[in-house]
């Protein structure tokens, strides 16, 4: 397992909240973040999630529509949030670092769909920042938490 590249990224992954060197971010690696967000699973395979990069600074936008599944849910909070984790590990594995940003978000979300002219139905949710780190690096401290969450076989087992 230790040397699965996967699993190394998802187990060092954490939300930086520093500063970024000035280093710009080349246009083909922001592709490829914006391509593992479009990579995502989707619920009835709406696709409902959708991506903006923004060069200067480096950010990626995220936008959800509400479109109803063939079963009749609605699925696009899951959406976004698969395509939000798939860009977050892509982004670690680049060695860049990043925070899923939603709550501070929210108050700014108006102002910035009307600055980028983003269309109705389209619904800012989420901003993921991209960039080199200038400070120390969060790292992921041991807990108890697998004992806590996870179990086989029966409850709390
Ligand atoms: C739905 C969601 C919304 C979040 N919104 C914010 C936010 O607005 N600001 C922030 O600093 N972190 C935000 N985070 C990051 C969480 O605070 C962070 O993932 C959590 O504390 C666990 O830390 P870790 O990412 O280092 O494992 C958000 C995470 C999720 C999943």
């Amino acid at each position: 397992m230790s040397d699965n590249k996967t699993l190394s990224t998802i187990f060092n992954r954490t939300s930086y909240r520093g500063s970024f060197k000035p280093d710009p971010i080349p246009r083909e690696d922001l592709t490829a973040i914006l391509k593992a967000g479009v990579a995502a699973p989707s619920g009835c395979n709406r696709q409902t999630a959708s991506f903006m990069a923004v060069d200067d600074p480096a950010l990626i936008l995220v936008f959800t529509q509400e479109i109803v599944g063939v079963d009749g849910h609605y699925y696009h909070v899951q959406d976004y949030s698969a395509a939000m984790e798939n860009m977050l590990l892509a982004i670690k594995s680049m060695g860049y670092e990043s925070c899923w940003f939603e709550g501070n978000l929210r108050k700014y979300a108006k102002e910035i769909s009307d600055f980028f002219h983003i269309p109705d139905p389209l619904k800012l949710v989420c901003l993921l920042p991209v960039g080199t780190p200038a400070d120390a690096v969060p790292q992921r401290k041991e807990t108890d938490a697998f004992k806590k969450r996870a179990w086989f076989n029966g409850f709390g087992i």
